[in-house]
């Protein structure tokens, strides 16, 4: 069994997923660690010096190569469920769950820690405000297949622990 946190950036994908994989005691894995670690670069660096497609490659590529394990949690990129049909893949190779959180507690996240993701870097105020609405509108479409959508505003690790448990038990 695999489990696919997705989401947009400063949702805390990160964060839940260790929790996650913690308690359920499963082995985690943080997609854009996995691409940083392959290409010798940091995100910023890939985006910089390759270009947003190229990025989009090498994600698509890491997260097939994470697929067949068992008893994972995996970290995805905040748009890795938009690009190369990844969403429908995560979809067939495990369970995934949206951690949905309010444009404005997504822009006051991005704000005291964006200086590492290229596409809100250097906003702030209404230009990150309306980019993040931007951004969602094209998103929400994939997010929004999620097997579980969990609204993590006020984040609960057992509430989402629960969620999951009642999905995967279902599923064997
Ligand atoms: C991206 C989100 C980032 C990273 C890259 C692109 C996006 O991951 O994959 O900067 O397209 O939303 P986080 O969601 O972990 O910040």
């Amino acid at each position: 069994m695999i489990i696919f946190l997705i989401g947009f950036m400063g949702s805390g994908k990160t964060t839940a997923g260790r929790m996650l994989a913690d308690k359920l005691q499963y082995e985690f894995a943080d997609l854009d660690m996995l691409i940083e670690e392959h290409e010798g670069l940091a995100i910023t660096q890939i985006f910089a010096l390759r270009g947003e497609d190229y990025f989009r490659r090498v994600e698509a590529e890491m997260l097939k190569s994470l697929f067949g394990h068992e008893k994972l949690v995996v970290a995805c990129g905040g748009g890795t469920a938009c690009f190369h049909g990844n969403m429908q893949k995560m979809k067939s190779a495990g369970i995934t769950v949206y951690l949905k959180l309010s444009p404005l507690l997504l822009a006051e996240r991005l704000s005291s820690e964006h200086s590492e993701r290229p596409l809100v870097s250097g906003m702030r105020g209404n230009e990150l405000k309306n980019n993040i609405r931007k951004l969602l509108a094209g998103r929400e479409g994939w997010y929004r297949q999620a097997d579980i959508i969990y609204n993590a505003d006020a984040f609960d690790i057992q509430e989402l622990l629960s969620l999951v448990r009642s999905v995967t038990n279902h599923e064997g």
